[in-house]
């Protein structure tokens, strides 16, 4: 697989999340999960995706035991800042002061079974914290060789700015896909400005530009999109399909799948852009790395583009509650 720097970190030119291996999509198999992080290895991807909320730290776990034997290999990336509610871990705060920054990593250090992390991300701005106190207790991780590059998710650009202008910062994880472009009005133009490359999450669209998801139904009990995502309620889904459809149409005229085709958009963005499409299973993972081998023209790019209605998908990215952590601001000091 060839590689791509993000922010000076050197890495696959697709990562892989592992989020939905713990928790929010139905269908758990660990042993499953071990074996697509190793077959992910063997196939030349190196950057692995978890977070310490991700099934309140077991993801993180489960990642520590996959790579035991193979660390050298890997560039492992978490984050830090979501804080559950042991009782209802669907009640979250949003943490970014020193104090948690330096607790938070010792205890994702613990779960991953290493002595460094490769990328520590802030999950999400703390609007209650200035970006410099979090940036700069970060930058001390870095100092004591806890951790080796910095990185934000769904952090707007003036926080780029301010948290590029304490310590460089490697990447921004935010969503982009076909269905979610926001950030590529000022969010993209800023990062590149400041040096800081791209992590697309959820570049598969949460899975539903595979066209795996025809109706409600095809969600297992439990899955969080079923309940917790406005774009997979049934109006909005159904509305939705048309944008698969015709997803799936182009994807017909070249002999590849849906899913191939909206990864080959994102990772066309730009050499600095590293998508990690998440999934639990050996035969996705191998589709995925398959899309590494289109080559799509700007004409392709801009029809593929078009699948979306200038209107964008029916639903926000996520209800009300999340919507509200995107792009915060963070006081100044
Ligand atoms: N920073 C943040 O706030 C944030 C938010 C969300 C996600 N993330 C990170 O980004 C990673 C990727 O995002 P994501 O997992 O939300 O969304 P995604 O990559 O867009 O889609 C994942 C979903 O698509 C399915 N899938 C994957 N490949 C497929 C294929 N070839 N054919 C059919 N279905 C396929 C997966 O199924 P299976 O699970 O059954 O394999 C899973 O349900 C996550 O794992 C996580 O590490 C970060």
């Amino acid at each position: 697989m060839d590689t791509r720097t993000i922010g000076g970190l050197i890495v696959g030119a697709q990562g892989l999340g592992c989020m939905g291996m713990s928790e929010f999509y139905a269908g758990r198999d660990d042993a499953e999960s071990v074996a697509t992080i190793h077959e992910a290895l063997d196939r030349g991807v190196t950057l692995l995706d978890t977070s310490d909320m991700y099934g309140s730290g077991t993801n993180e776990e489960l990642v520590g035991r996959a790579v035991k034997d193979r660390r050298d290999q890997v560039a492992i990336a978490t984050k830090f800042a979501v804080v559950r509610d042991p009782d209802n871990p669907a009640n979250r705060t949003i943490r970014g002061d020193a104090a948690y920054v330096k607790q938070a990593v010792e205890g994702s250090l613990r779960r991953l079974g290493v002595d460094h992390i490769d990328l520590y991300y802030q999950h999400r701005v703390d609007q209650n914290t200035p970006i410099e106190e979090t940036v700069g207790a970060m930058a001390e991780l870095v100092a004591e060789g806890k951790v080796r590059y910095l990185g934000l998710s769904e952090a707007g650009a003036d926080t780029l700015r301010r948290a590029a202008a304490v310590h460089p910062i490697a990447a921004l994880q935010s969503e982009w896909s076909l269905w979610s472009r926001d950030i590529e009005t000022e969010i993209v133009p800023t990062a590149r400005e400041l040096g800081i490359g791209i992590v697309p999450y959820s570049p598969l669209g949460r899975g539903f530009l595979t066209g795996r998801y025809q109706s409600t139904s095809d969600l297992d009990d439990g899955d969080f999109r079923a309940v917790g995502q406005p774009r997979f309620q049934e109006e909005n889904l159904r509305q939705n399909l048309a944008i698969v459809d015709a997803l799936r149409a182009l994807a017909d005229e070249r002999g590849v799948t849906a899913g191939q085709l909206a990864l080959a958009w994102v990772q066309h963005q730009g050499a600095d852009v590293v998508p990690i499409p998440g999934t639990k299973r050996r035969e996705y993972l191998v589709e995925n790395i398959g899309a590494l081998d289109i080559e799509l023209s700007e004409e392709d790019l801009r029809r593929i583009g078009e699948v979306v209605p200038a209107t964008g998908a029916a639903g926000e990215r996520y209800p009300e509650a999340g919507m509200s952590q995107i792009g915060g601001v963070t006081p100044t000091r």
